[in-house]
Parts: structure tokens; C-alpha cells; sequence
């Protein structure tokens, strides 16, 4: 099997097939089907909210490399007036710089620099985008799925029920009419706000806004996953938040670093520590706790076996999908063939090598003859 590996690395480097999933099950007997949201997936690769769903074209790209789902760009909330209590997030900033970052553990990874925040065109574009993602996910192409920010109160303040319920409302009939998943952000760019200050708030939103969604929806049947950032309070409020957070229907884990110094977010490796420290103290709890999807510095298998080992049924990548061509092994494709490639096939790296080691450990076993990916969290 590892002689295969090789090879298939090597001859997939010039194109990566589309059904790879369906690859590594015959010829590896490992079956990758992971989890997002309620949706199962071919296997757990995705990518994460942000520039990288901004449109159709990328959607379809995405859709054609074989990727297991994507979330569009946050969009800022708005009420039927047209009024976004959040409006400050909905900023137009186009230039992204990616660049290495060393962490403290001295670890050089990848980062991007940029001061953007929220979509920046008309509600009315975002749900047209909507549509094609209700669309694709529809039609078993590729799980697409919007990404929210609503607006957030001071303790003292009430939430702003208007803009929760024209949005949701409005969300739900474009992408499907009867169910709507979504994932709500609480942004990198929240963990340099003022408001994101006080560990009661946080609490607060997090205890109460799965509920204020469902009941915004005018009937529609809501599954939802919040995004929990990266707050300033030290590991252990990750874990108060994963516990504020029970109601949720999924919950990602967690949005980027803030660099104070710089007022700008980042990633890296310093991101994957902080991230699974954290999941690993949410493990050794054992609190009850919404189905856990991963994202930070995923460059390779491993890193998904990481994440998945504390629970984790599937990962949402951005900075890999945005690396100089150069970076990736592969010669052909668009970033996301090319990172798959990588990803999934790497003899050391990747994911097919990383599940082959766990079952040389003793970690996971095959049952019908097949290692399972979802077995991974329980190893
Ligand atoms: C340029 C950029 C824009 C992003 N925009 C959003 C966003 O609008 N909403 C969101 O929830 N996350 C956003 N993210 C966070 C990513 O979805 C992802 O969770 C995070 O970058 C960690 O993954 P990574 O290390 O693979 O980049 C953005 C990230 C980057 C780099």
C-alpha cells in the first residue's frame, strides 16, 4: 500500500481524479465519509468561510475538484429596512498578502494579511449566491452552505430580533424553502472589538443565539453551527465557550489569532497549538457538546488527523487553498486539486499515510475489512 501511495502521488501530481474518495476505498480500503453540519461527506476536506466564496464560478470550480463543502462569505445581517446593526464589518478591502508566519513553538507556516471583514456587495447578490449553493448542495454535488454575522448585544442591550428574523427569513427561502443550515461567525476581527471583551457577553450570545435563529426562520427548519473565535481570555474560556455553546447544532473551532500590535488576524502554527489545546482540554471534560468541525493551519493530513483525534468529523481550510503554486507538489489543476493532492496523497504527509500509520499503532482497526475516518475521534 505504501508502494501504491507513491505511485499514485506521483501520477495524480499531473491531475487528480475526480471521484478520489471512492480511489482510496478500493485501493486502500479506507473509507474517508466524514461529517458537517448534519450532511455526511465523501470525506472531511472543506473550505472555510471567506475570499475564497464570493461567487458561482468559485462554487463550481470548488464542485469540480471534488471538494466536500464549502461556506460562502459571511454576510453582515440586515432588517427589512435595509439596516445592519453590525454595519462596520461589511468593509471592501480586496488586497490579501500572504506571507509565512513563524510561531512560538518556532514552527514556519502560512498566514494572510488583510483588513477586510464582511461581504461587501447587496444582500440581494448574496442570495443569489445563496440560491446556487442551495442548488448544488441539492443535487449531491457539494455541500454550500452561507456563513452570518447578526448583530450582537451590550448585556444591557436586547438583540436586535428584526435583522435576525428578515435575514434568516430570506436566507432560508433562497436556499431551500424548508431547511436552512448556516454557520454564525463570531470573527477574528470580533476578538479586537471592544465588545468582545467581557467573558459574560460572550456567554450570553453564545447560550442564546442557536435559539433566536430557529425561531427567526418563519418556519423554515434550521440547523446551526457557530463559529467560536479565538477570544482573549486564555485557553481555558475555549472550553466555557464550547460549554455556553450546547445548543448549537455544529460548532467550528476556532477562528484566527488577533494580532493586537498589528490589528490584523493570522494564522500559523501558533493557531493549530492554541486550537488543539484547547479541543484537547474540551476531550478530557467530557461535556456534552454540539459535533465539532475543525479549522487553523490545516497544510496536511496529519493536521486533519490532529483535529480529528479531539473530535473533529471534518476540517475548513482557507490559507492552504491560497499558497504560492509553487508550494504545491502538484503541476496541474486549480489551488484546490493541487492542495487535495497534497492533502490526501502525500507518503508522509498526507492523509491516507497518517490513517495507515494509526492502524500500525494500534489506534484505529478495520472493521469489514475498511479503516474509518470517523473512527478517528474515538481512537
Ligand atoms: C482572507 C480571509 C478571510 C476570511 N473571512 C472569513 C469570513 O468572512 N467569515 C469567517 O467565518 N471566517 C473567515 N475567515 C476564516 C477562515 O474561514 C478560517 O476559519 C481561518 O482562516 C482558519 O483557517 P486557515 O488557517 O486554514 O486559514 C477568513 C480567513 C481569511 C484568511
Amino acid at each position: 500500500m505504501r508502494a501504491q501511495l507513491a505511485r499514485d502521488f506521483e501520477r495524480f501530481g499531473d491531475g487528480l481524479p475526480r471521484d478520489f474518495a471512492g480511489h482510496i476505498r478500493e485501493a486502500y480500503h479506507i473509507d474517508l465519509a466524514a461529517r458537517y453540519l448534519g450532511f455526511p461527506l465523501p470525506h472531511p476536506i472543506g473550505k472555510g468561510s471567506g475570499q475564497l466564496s464570493l461567487n458561482q464560478e468559485q462554487l463550481e470550480n470548488d464542485r469540480a475538484a471534488g471538494l466536500a463543502f464549502v461556506v460562502l462569505k459571511t454576510v453582515i445581517a440586515e432588517d427589512a429596512a435595509g439596516v445592519r446593526a453590525m454595519d462596520a464589518w461589511a468593509i471592501h478591502e480586496t488586497r490579501m498578502k500572504v506571507e509565512t508566519v513563524r510561531s512560538a513553538s518556532g514552527l514556519e507556516g502560512w498566514t494572510v494579511t488583510w483588513k477586510g471583514r464582511g461581504w461587501d456587495r447587496s444582500f440581494e447578490d448574496y442570495l443569489g449566491l445563496v440560491r446556487a449553493a442551495g442548488e448544488m448542495t441539492r443535487s449531491g454535488g457539494m455541500v454550500a452552505v452561507p456563513s452570518v454575522k447578526y448583530h450582537l448585544p451590550r448585556v444591557d442591550e436586547s438583540f436586535r430580533e428584526g435583522e435576525y428574523r428578515h435575514t434568516t427569513e430570506r436566507l432560508a427561502r433562497a436556499w431551500d424553502g424548508e431547511v436552512l443550515a448556516l454557520e454564525k461567525d463570531f470573527s477574528p476581527t470580533l476578538a479586537g472589538d471592544s465588545l468582545s471583551d467581557e467573558r459574560a457577553r460572550i456567554t450570553r450570545w453564545l447560550e442564546e443565539v442557536p435559539a433566536l435563529i430557529r425561531r427567526s426562520a418563519g418556519g423554515a427548519t434550521v440547523r446551526v453551527a457557530l463559529k467560536l473565535m479565538n477570544a482573549r481570555h486564555g485557553d481555558s474560556f475555549q472550553l466555557d465557550m464550547v460549554e455556553a455553546a450546547a445548543g448549537a447544532d455544529g460548532l467550528v473551532c476556532f477562528n484566527r489569532l488577533w494580532s493586537a500590535e498589528r490589528g490584523v488576524a493570522y494564522g500559523g502554527y501558533d493557531l493549530s497549538d492554541r486550537n488543539l489545546r484547547a479541543l484537547a482540554a474540551v476531550k478530557s471534560a467530557r461535556i456534552h457538546r454540539p459535533p465539532l468541525s475543525g479549522t487553523g493551519n490545516v497544510a496536511s493530513g496529519r493536521m486533519i488527523l490532529e483535529y480529528a483525534k479531539l473530535g473533529c468529523e471534518s476540517v475548513q481550510l482557507h490559507t492552504f487553498f491560497q499558497l504560492p503554486l509553487s508550494e504545491y507538489p502538484a503541476t496541474v489543476g486549480s489551488r484546490t486539486q493541487r492542495a487535495l493532492h497534497t492533502l490526501l496523497f502525500h507518503p508522509e504527509s498526507g492523509l491516507v499515510a497518517g490513517m495507515l500509520d494509526l492502524e500500525q499503532a494500534g489506534r484505529i482497526h478495520r472493521r469489514d475489512g475498511e479503516l474509518h475516518f470517523l473512527d478517528v475521534p474515538h481512537s
